[in-house]
């Protein structure tokens, strides 16, 4: 009986791994996994209250998203030159050549770094040389999206958004993250509505501890494409009726809902159900070295304990490359490799 159930887990590991997949929320901070912190720590000659890999790993314990925050914003201290934003953001996409994503979008938080003296340059283009050659050498392909912390003030987000002009045509997209509590997406409408002026396509991170009323203010005032988060819409039957019926996409996280205890456990998590009700939900990493899992780990968890069929997770595989900001042939040519796979 268990050699079957572990030849069963094998082939659907086999499965996910075979399809073509699309990440569309990621913070490249949460990337940093504890060997990279250990070794740059080292050279920029930061001080880390840890002394080993194993140090580190027991520190990441949270109990909530602000407890997982404080841990985050400090190790992206040992975060100092271009080579390290270069270095951080290639490691990163050969996780996804391994986990076969073949897209990427993903965020980075500016003000964790200006707020350190790092200029806004230094950060962005490391990022854009690493992912310039991911396409080239990797074949994948990807998008930025710039974050504004919410809770700082929507003048300072206002700032970091005149700096990124200069830069773009490196980044398509704004978003919020940070605390949840307390910031209501009201408090950046002057931001979004002048990032869109811009030409910035719009996320926001809502209803992940903020009740539902976040997801629809990101919806009305903020006027996002897509929902970061998002599965406390759930307490919102016409809520969720919306979502549906205009198709706004969810990024879903899973080992990150569980590990900031959005949700108790996995078999908690209410991914599926949201699924089966018409959203166009996606399955993402969020800080994968703090939450124990890159994408495919993300889909194997929602197989072992939530019993994801193979319908379910094609159709979770598609929603991600519809809810992309990739255009329409290629949104069609990596659907149509899907459905063929
Ligand atoms: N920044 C990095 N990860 C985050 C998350 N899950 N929620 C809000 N802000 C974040
Ligand atoms: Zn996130």
């Amino acid at each position: 009986m268990e050699k079957l159930s572990a030849d069963i887990k094998n082939k659907m590991k086999t499965k996910i791994q075979k399809l073509p997949k699309c990440e569309l929320h990621l913070h490249i901070e949460g990337t940093l996994e504890p060997e990279l912190m250990l070794e740059l720590a080292q050279k920029n000659h930061i001080d880390l209250p840890y002394s080993d890999v194993e140090a580190i790993r027991i520190a990441y314990q949270f109990n909530n998203l602000q407890s997982f925050l404080d841990i985050y914003y400090a190790g992206a201290e040992v975060l100092i030159e271009e080579s390290d934003f270069e270095r951080l953001t290639w490691e990163y996409l050969l996780k996804c050549h391994k986990d076969n994503v073949v897209h990427t979008e993903i965020f980075f938080d500016p003000q964790t770094h200006t707020s350190r003296g790092i200029n806004f340059t230094t950060v962005i283009t490391g990022i854009h040389k690493a992912l310039k050659r991911g396409e080239a050498e990797l074949g994948i392909t990807s998008k930025v999206i710039m974050s504004f912390l919410r809770h700082l003030s929507a003048e300072e987000a206002m700032q970091t958004l005149e700096a990124a002009l200069p830069y773009k045509e490196w980044i398509t997209g704004v978003g919020l993250d940070s605390s949840e509590y307390g910031n209501p997406p009201e408090k950046f409408q002057a931001v979004f509505d002048r990032a869109i002026e811009k030409g910035f396509l719009c996320v926001a991170h809502a209803g992940e501890e903020g009740d539902a009323s976040y997801i629809s203010g990101a919806i009305d005032f903020l006027h996002v494409q897509r929902i970061d988060h998002g599965v406390r819409c759930i307490e919102d039957e016409s809520l969720m009726k919306r979502l549906a019926s205009e198709q706004i996409p969810l990024t879903v996280c899973p080992l990150s809902n569980v590990k900031l205890k959005v949700f108790q456990s996995m078999q908690e998590h209410n991914i599926l159900k949201l699924l089966d009700k018409g959203l166009v939900v996606t399955v993402n990493s969020d800080d994968p070295a703090y939450f124990g899992g890159y994408v495919n780990d993300n889909f194997l968890a929602l197989y072992e304990f939530l019993d994801m069929n193979e319908r379910q997770l094609r159709q979770l595989v598609i929603n991600s490359f519809k809810a992309s900001f990739l255009d329409k042939k290629q949104k069609d040519f990596w659907i149509e490799k899907v459905n063929s796979g």
